[in-house]
């Protein structure tokens, strides 16, 4: 049986484990670039480190670059994993998702559990559809996507590369979003939101641009200071979660 392991240790990655249990999918270890959480367990699986780590078991497992939900991060970890010569997870799909045979679902996505796809749906690589999401007939969702828990997107909608739908947030028929874009969590988005946008609120208005990808990371930093900006980025979006479980 095909062996997995899983990019990140912190609480996206523990529920993709999950979804990996209950399709009844192997994993062996969470990967984790920060040198202190090598060796660590979570969930009862070890952190085995970066992939430098674990070189001797490139042809033995496949890895999930989806376990975490921050687009560009996802897509360096996707990069890292294909210029290492590994190989990546097929698309996993809980049992209790609703989706029809006439989607298409590109590689290394993840569709969590609750979520229901309808009819002639194109999802990208590597792209996250959270829990109890709703999407609608021929939506287009572009590599890298992460669409939060309870999104509803309606029929004809378009999402590009690297765009992240905030929990809850609602798009309206026809709607294109651009890519790099965020959309905040509850928004109603009524109308086309261009690339590397933030839209949110009821109606969804444009609340700034991002000059580059958003928490695109600088290249020019060392992997330290990388480190450290996606700690702090994570503690404050999530101040109430344990440092050592983020990604
Ligand atoms: C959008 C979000 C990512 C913040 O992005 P950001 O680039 O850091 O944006 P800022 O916090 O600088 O906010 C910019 C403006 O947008 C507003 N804003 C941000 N999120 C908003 C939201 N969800 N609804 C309404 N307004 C929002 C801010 O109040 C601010 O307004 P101001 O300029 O008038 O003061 C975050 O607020 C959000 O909604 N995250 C969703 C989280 C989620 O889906 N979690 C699920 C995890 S599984």
């Amino acid at each position: 049986m095909k062996r997995f392991v899983i990019w990140g240790c912190g609480g996206h990655a523990r529920e993709v484990n999950w979804l990996c249990e209950q399709l009844g999918c192997v994993v062996i270890g969470f990967l984790d670039e920060r040198p202190e959480m090598k060796g660590q367990i979570v969930n009862d699986i070890p952190v085995l480190g970066d992939l430098s780590d674990i070189e001797d078991l490139r042809e033995d497992v496949d890895v999930i670059c989806a376990g975490v939900g921050d687009p560009a991060l996802k897509k360096r970890f996707v990069e890292k994993t294909l210029e290492a010569g590994f190989h990546p997870a097929k698309a996993l799909i809980h049992p209790f998702v609703k989706i029809s045979t006439r989607n298409r679902i590109g590689e290394g996505s993840i569709i969590c559990e609750g979520s229901v796809l309808t009819d002639n749906i194109e999802i990208g690589k590597y792209v996250i559809v959270n829990r109890s999401a709703n999407i609608s007939h021929d939506v287009v969702i572009g590599d890298y996507a992460t669409i939060a828990p309870g999104a509803n997107i309606a029929g004809n909608v378009t999402i590009g590369e690297g765009t992240y739908i905030g929990i809850g947030a609602s798009i309206r028929e026809n709607i294109s979003i651009g890519s790099w874009a965020v959309i905040g969590g509850g928004a109603f988005v009524k109308d086309d939101v261009p690339d590397r946008t933030l839209a949110a609120g009821v109606p969804a208005q444009i609340k700034k641009h991002y000059e580059e990808n958003p928490k695109k990371e600088d290249p020019e930093a060392s992997i330290e200071e990388r480190i450290e900006k996606e700690i702090e980025d994570n503690l404050e979006e999530n101040p109430e979660e344990n440092l050592a479980e983020k990604e």
